[in-house]
């Protein structure tokens, strides 16, 4: 299969709607999820604008997406610029359902540091979190030693942070209770 990541753009609505079925298939079931088509495609359309830093504008994002030859889109993820552009957070990342494991989510993540060093990051960092018991961090209280278990953590469900380890992440630390109490968020960054 041809595969070429480009950037999505505003103007392209039809690739837009591709992406938000694609997010309400895959997290329209989670609490933090989209519950519906429209709050899925606002998710797509805010990855061209910018909360922050200070207003921003369309260069403080990056919205790429990975298309097959016949224009149908097979994963989505962005990019968020902060810390004055040292530091890019990527969110989202998404692969289609029926195309994961073929090295596409590895692919997107490439292409993504690839754009964040053009723009002077040398950071990428990301949050993932475990809201159902995927991993030894879920479904207990982290504190006080929270960094005993981040140290011992394990993978029950194919949580993505071993994924994402497998692109050159590291455990930087952990939100508790992130999503309510014992649903935390993993954060992970690179050096770019
Ligand atoms: C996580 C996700 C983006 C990975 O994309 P993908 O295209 O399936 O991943 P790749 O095929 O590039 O995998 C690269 C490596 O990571 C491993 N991997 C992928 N997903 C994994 C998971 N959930 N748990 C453990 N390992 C995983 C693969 O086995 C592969 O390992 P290998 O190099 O040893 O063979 C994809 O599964 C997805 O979209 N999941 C749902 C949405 C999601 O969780 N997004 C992340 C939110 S933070």
């Amino acid at each position: 299969m041809l595969m070429q990541i480009t950037d999505l753009t505003p103007e392209d609505t039809t690739t837009i709607e591709q992406v938000a079925l694609i997010l309400l298939d895959c997290f329209g079931h989670l609490p933090s999820g989209y519950p519906t088509f429209e709050e899925a495609l606002e998710e797509v359309h805010e990855s061209f604008t910018s909360d922050y830093p200070e207003g921003g504008s369309a260069s403080h994002r990056i919205s790429r997406i990975a298309i097959d030859d016949s224009g149908t889109v097979l994963g989505w993820i962005g990019g968020i610029q902060q810390y004055d552009g040292n530091v890019w957070e990527l969110h989202p990342l998404i692969v289609k359902s029926d195309c994961r494991g073929q090295g596409i989510g590895r692919l997107l993540v490439a292409d993504l540091e690839v754009q964040a060093r053009q723009r002077g990051g040398v950071t990428l960092w990301l949050g993932t979190d475990d809201e159902d018991g995927k991993t030894t961090l879920s479904g207990i209280n982290l504190y006080p030693n929270v960094w005993k278990h981040i140290a011992a953590i394990k993978n029950l469900r194919q949580h993505p942070y071993e994924f994402y380890q497998k692109c050159g992440f590291v455990i930087v630390g952990v939100m508790p209770d992130a999503n309510g109490l014992g649903k935390p968020d993993i954060y992970m960054a690179k050096q770019l």
